[in-house]
């Protein structure tokens, strides 16, 4: 049997007012000056003040850095680090979505060693040791990168987006506070909510999947499956907003146990080339790569009807498997996910350039449950265009 590991952040909280703790998690770090690493929407949704008041409260001087775009390039995380090299800190905390938590992670490693960002997206660099200690507050429920390894950066010269992935950048601590997501817009909402989805399904089928990540995505499919649509139809639900937070934490959980597969890799292009956001692409792209994987994985697949809330009783493997991916196509549809890639003028003519770029992936597409040639990657994204 081959061995497995569970890497996870040092301390978390969860719970609605759980932000509270950011004054115990400063002085465990022995916090004197913090970065907050955020973006505009969430400046604007007025999701700072507390956390910052509450640091500052506690004797901790904050410097706010509220400028990460959407995805980051590697252009944007430079200017970033460079903003933040201004100073030095002793706490990053990075509260957002991925995007704002992902450039927190990396520039906290950046800030402490003298390796370039583009030296380790080339991969012709490690991280060598942990950065300035973290704090993560995710404020959308899809990505986990509170929980993950994983910065993602988008390379434009290659139209790629590259994943830096290191136990180094492993979090310190995280809050999952469902006040701070409950006036994420319903649009985000489902696709960041998707994201999520994705990650527990896959890292629960990938051929690095192991009893941890079994235990997670399990738990994270039936929390997001059960309150998707109450997070989507009524955003102050916090008690759906709690389920979607601990669901993408377990689900962050998972990729640092386990691994994604096909549907990242097949997103990857959609990101990197056409820039659709990280969520929307995986939501597409799931029910299609899902029923491509159903052949042959329908044990697990049953696992994962059960954990959804379908009646499996009566079905064979092979109906269970079909009513995930039925269950997977109603679930875009009742959060109007786009069903197909046409809103972005991707046609026919763009298959080879996408083809060429999800191939790359091979991080992911080695772990995919069913082998995928590049005919079958084609063959997926044929139906969407
Ligand atoms: N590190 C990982 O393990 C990992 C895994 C998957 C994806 N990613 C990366 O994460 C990024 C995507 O992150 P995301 O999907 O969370 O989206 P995001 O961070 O880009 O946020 C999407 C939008 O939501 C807004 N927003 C966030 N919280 C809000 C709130 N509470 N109220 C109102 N508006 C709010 C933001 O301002 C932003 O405009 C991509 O770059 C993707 O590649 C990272
Ligand atoms: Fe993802």
């Amino acid at each position: 049997m081959s061995t497995y590991s569970l890497l996870s952040a040092g301390r978390t909280f969860a719970g609605a007012g759980s932000i509270e703790h950011i004054k115990e998690i400063a002085a465990d770090l022995g916090a004197t000056r913090a970065l907050i690493i955020s973006d505009q929407g969430v400046a604007r949704a007025g999701l700072l003040g507390k956390p910052k008041a509450l640091l500052e409260a506690a004797g901790v001087a904050v410097t706010v850095i509220d400028s990460t775009p959407p995805e980051p390039d590697v252009g944007q995380v430079e200017a970033i680090l460079a903003s933040a090299s201004a100073q030095s800190y002793d706490l990053i905390v990075g509260i957002g979505g991925g995007s704002a938590m992902d450039v927190a992670k990396i520039v906290a490693v950046l800030l402490a060693s003298d390796v370039a960002l583009r030296d380790l997206l080339r991969g012709k660099a490690t991280i060598a040791k942990r950065g300035v200690p973290t704090l993560m507050i995710p404020t959308t429920a899809g990505t986990g990168s509170e929980a993950t390894p994983n910065s993602i950066v988008l390379v434009p010269e290659d139209e790629l987006k590259v994943g830096i992935v290191s136990p180094k950048l492993i979090p310190d601590c995280v809050i999952l506070d469902p006040q701070l997501s409950a006036g994420l817009p319903p649009a985000i909402t489902a696709s960041t909510g998707m994201d999520a989805l994705t990650h527990a399904i896959e890292c629960y089928m990938s051929k690095k999947g192991n009893p941890f990540s079994e235990l997670l995505a399990l738990k994270a499919i039936a929390l997001i499956a059960r309150s998707i649509r109450r997070a989507y139809t009524d955003g102050s639900d916090l008690d759906a907003r709690h389920d979607m937070l601990l669901g993408a934490y377990y689900g962050g959980m998972c990729i640092a146990t386990s691994s994604t597969t096909a549907v990242h890799a097949l997103a990857y292009p959609l990101g990197g080339k056409y820039r659709i956001p990280h969520g929307v692409s995986n939501a597409i792209l799931l029910p299609y790569v899902m029923r491509f994987n159903g052949v042959g994985n329908e044990a697990k697949f049953r696992d994962v009807a059960i954990s959804m809330g379908i009646d499996v009783a009566g079905r064979s493997p092979q109906q269970a498997t079909t009513a995930v991916v039925d269950a997977l196509f109603a679930l875009n549809r009742d959060l109007a996910i786009p069903a197909d890639l046409k809103q972005w003028n991707i046609t026919a003519a763009d298959l080879e350039t996408l083809v060429d770029g999800a191939a790359k992936v091979t991080r992911l597409l080695d772990n995919n449950p069913r082998a995928m040639s590049r005919a079958d990657i084609a063959a997926i994204y044929q139906q969407l265009v």
